[in-house]
């Protein structure tokens, strides 16, 4: 097979079979977040399917980070099941990821005993129709330590990979937006100060983790939202990601509050692949890996 996609890539010392990777999509199947057997079964049919790598979640890091739907990251009781979920794609043939996302303001008060959604600033959110609470600076550094404490215990759970996304108008991605972060302490401002939470997450990730151990950033490649990210910013983050704690980045397209059309049904083959070509190339890093997370272009087209 000459194929480029069935051939095998490294990240990190992880050799993957094959260049298909399955993204992750948070299923609503977690019960009280914990794993449920149809996740598994979900995840072991597709590992049946020949992905090479296959990135489950995305998972909690704290409470105010999803619900109870999504799969719990952020406590040690959710290890074991964890534990299943990783055995059960390894088991079937795939490397194991698992995806780790703080919602910020697109968290619902609704799914959370109606406690207030946080972000870097008060700006109200067009997909819940709620206007979150200001995060303070201790619970800055609180859900940078919960990032950190999550993916150690996903590599305890026995995953290959750990995966933080940064994109798609969730927590971290606010604060890298001036469109939600207005901010005027040291992490709001300059790009320099609005990529500071997402860095140190990734840092705190990555001493958690270890050296050894790959840590995919999962970040748009354009946000589609006027106002927000210029692409020029979101390349000078994947620059600094790929200078310093990720060994490989996922790029995606968008906002769910964007309006441009990003549903594969919706946009051509391919549409948005250019963009991790373009990532890789202004983060300097020419071996980088780059995940395309949009469907691929036919052979030939
Ligand atoms: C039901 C569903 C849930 C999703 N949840 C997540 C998620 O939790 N994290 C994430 O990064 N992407 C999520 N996505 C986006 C997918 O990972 C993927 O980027 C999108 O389906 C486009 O991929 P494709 O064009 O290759 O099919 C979700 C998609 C779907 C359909």
């Amino acid at each position: 097979m000459t194929d480029i996609l069935f051939q095998p890539v490294t990240i990190n010392g992880l050799t993957v079979k094959n260049r298909i990777y399955l993204p992750a999509m948070h299923l609503g199947m977690a019960q009280d977040y914990e794993t449920t057997d149809q996740i598994i079964d979900f995840y072991a049919l597709r590992a049946k399917g020949g992905a090479g790598l296959i990135c489950a979640g995305y998972a909690t890091v704290d409470e105010l980070s999803g619900n109870t739907q999504n799969i719990g990251a952020h406590d040690d009781r959710f290890i074991p099941g964890l534990h299943k979920l990783a055995t059960a794609i390894q088991e079937n043939g795939s490397l194991a990821c698992l995806q780790l996302n703080h919602a910020g303001r697109y968290n619902f008060s609704f799914f959370m005993q109606g406690k207030q959604p946080v972000a870097p600033s008060a700006v109200a959110s067009r997909m819940t129709g709620e206007t979150p609470k200001e995060m303070t600076r201790d619970e800055i550094h609180e859900t940078v330590n919960a990032f950190a404490a999550a993916a150690a215990r996903v590599k305890k759970a026995g995953f290959d990979a750990v995966e933080i996304l940064s994109g798609t108008g969730y927590l971290i991605s606010e604060f890298l937006s001036p469109l939600t972060n207005k901010r005027t302490d040291e992490y709001g401002g300059s790009l320099e100060n609005r990529m500071r939470f997402g860095l140190e997450i990734m840092e705190a990730v990555r001493k958690a983790v270890g050296p050894k151990f790959p840590l995919i950033v999962r970040m748009n490649g354009n946000d589609f939202m006027p106002g927000g990210n210029p692409r020029k910013e979101l390349r000078e983050y994947a620059k600094a990601l790929a200078s310093g704690p990720a060994d490989a980045l996922c790029i995606n397209v968008g906002w769910h509050e964007a309006r441009v059309p990003q549903i594969v049904s919706c946009v051509p083959r391919g549409a948005f692949a250019y963009l991790p070509g373009a990532s890789r190339r202004a983060s300097m890093s020419p071996s980088l890996p780059a995940i395309a997370s949009m469907t691929r272009k036919r052979q030939g087209s």
